[in-house]
């Protein structure tokens, strides 16, 4: 490929890469980048509250309830507003769960594709639900705690795998061939329904109603027979339920139906649907130089605060992008050869001390940051774009690095 000059699209420059299925920036058009330092996410409290008045919505018309998933957006100073319209949350482990705890009301829904000993008991006391990986699982340690009552307080779930592979990308994908997720569909008996409470099943990345009609159509002749046997049903996350284009009507109906035919509660747990748009990451342009293309490091680096940029791989939108205009390749200032953000055409030449934000990282970004090469983590606001009060949630100094290693 030709390096220099104007491209017509980015398209043209990385043609691999997945496209992002949000990317709208919304009030941060708006938003004067240079009032944070930098590098720093910024969230939109407005953004975040439009898509839980959304979630709500969902929740009212179809009786189901919605629990927040930590990992995808562990934002706990908004906890208080998380609260006002969400059910509670759900939790990959201990860490997560303690966090619930401490900062949300709700009650909190636990699934680890397996637990230490420890951990489990602590588990179990702060958990409304505690859902395993297989059966084998809850038989063990039903066993192991046979002369307590560890279990008394909490109602045991078991994930199912459904055996249906519909994602785009097959790193994201519970139903990818020897998946470790959850007990296959296929393998599941009568007998496997005794001891438990509620079904769970995650199945979905980013995707519309469809998939979870095709999913569940999937497991439904297996579980029907045992709705009495059951509490609840837990259709995990992954629903885009907050993006325009998302079906609310038909999935509205859906819950309301399998709610009345099963006698079941119903819970949805989305992480990302709860941030989606909601916030940006702003860095810095620190050096520009050629070599075969303008070649930008930017106080950003994708390994350390957007790893989902070269694990999925995909390119994060950039606020502001023009269709033509000077490409340029941004990436971080680690060591990493691949700390590659991605090729981007900005309207003008791009130069030292330029601002730049990438759209969309409220949620999976801030949570995976890390401190690589002794990278700076971004500080973290809070925005509000209809008073546009703008406030410092935390920011992070040396020690952060310092005090993860010894
Ligand atoms: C078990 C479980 N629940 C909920 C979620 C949240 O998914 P999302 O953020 O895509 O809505 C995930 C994401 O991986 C998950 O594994």
């Amino acid at each position: 490929m030709a390096c220099h000059g104007h491209w017509k699209s980015w398209k043209d420059l990385c043609p691999f890469n997945m496209e992002t299925k949000a990317g709208d920036p919304g009030a941060f058009a708006h938003f004067d980048l240079n009032r944070v330092p930098s590098p720093a996410f910024v969230v939109d409290e407005v953004a975040v509250r439009r898509n839980l008045e959304i979630l709500a919505d969902v929740k009212r018309r179809s009786g189901a309830k919605v629990l927040l998933a930590l990992k995808a957006f562990s934002m706990w100073s908004l906890a208080p507003l998380i609260d006002e319209f969400l059910d509670g949350c759900c939790a990959s482990g201990l860490w997560e769960a303690r966090l619930a705890k401490e900062h949300y009301r709700g009650p909190i829904s636990t699934y680890s594709p397996a637990y230490k000993a420890d951990d489990l008991a602590e588990l179990c006391q702060i958990s409304e639900h505690i859902t395993f990986n297989n059966p084998e699982q809850i038989e063990r340690w039903k066993i192991k705690y046979n002369q307590n009552d560890i279990f008394d307080t909490c109602e045991l779930g078991l994930r199912i795998n459904p055996e249906i592979a519909l994602g785009e990308t097959e790193k994201y994908d519970p139903s990818q061939l020897h998946s470790r997720l959850g007990f296959p569909i296929s393998q599941m008996r009568s007998e496997h329904f005794q001891h438990l409470s509620g079904i769970h099943c995650h199945n979905l990345c980013e995707q519309g109603f469809d998939a979870l009609e095709r999913t569940w159509a999937k497991i439904e002749p297996i579980i029907a027979p045992h709705y009495n046997d059951l509490k609840w049903i837990n259709l995990g996350g992954g629903h885009h339920i907050t993006r325009d284009d998302y079906d609310r009507e038909a999935l509205v109906d859906f819950l309301k139906h399998l709610k009345a035919k099963s006698r079941c509660e119903i819970y949805l747990e989305p992480g990302e649907a709860v941030a989606l748009d909601a916030g940006i990451l702003v860095g810095e342009i620190l050096d520009v130089f050629n070599n075969g293309m303008p070649v930008g490091i930017t106080d950003i680096s994708a390994t350390c605060h957007m790893p989902d940029v070269i694990e999925a791989p995909y390119r994060p939108a950039m606020l502001g992008e023009q269709p033509e205009g000077t490409a340029i390749r941004l990436g971080g200032p680690s060591c990493l050869a691949g700390d590659i953000i991605g090729d981007y055409i900005l309207p003008d030449e791009p130069h030292v001390g330029q601002r730049i934000a990438f759209l969309d990282q409220a949620h999976y970004s801030m949570v995976k940051t890390n401190t690589f090469n002794g990278v700076p983590l971004p500080s973290i606001w809070l925005w509000n774009s209809e008073s546009d009060a703008l406030k410092c949630v935390k920011t992070f100094d040396w020690t952060a690095f310092q005090d993860r290693l010894s």
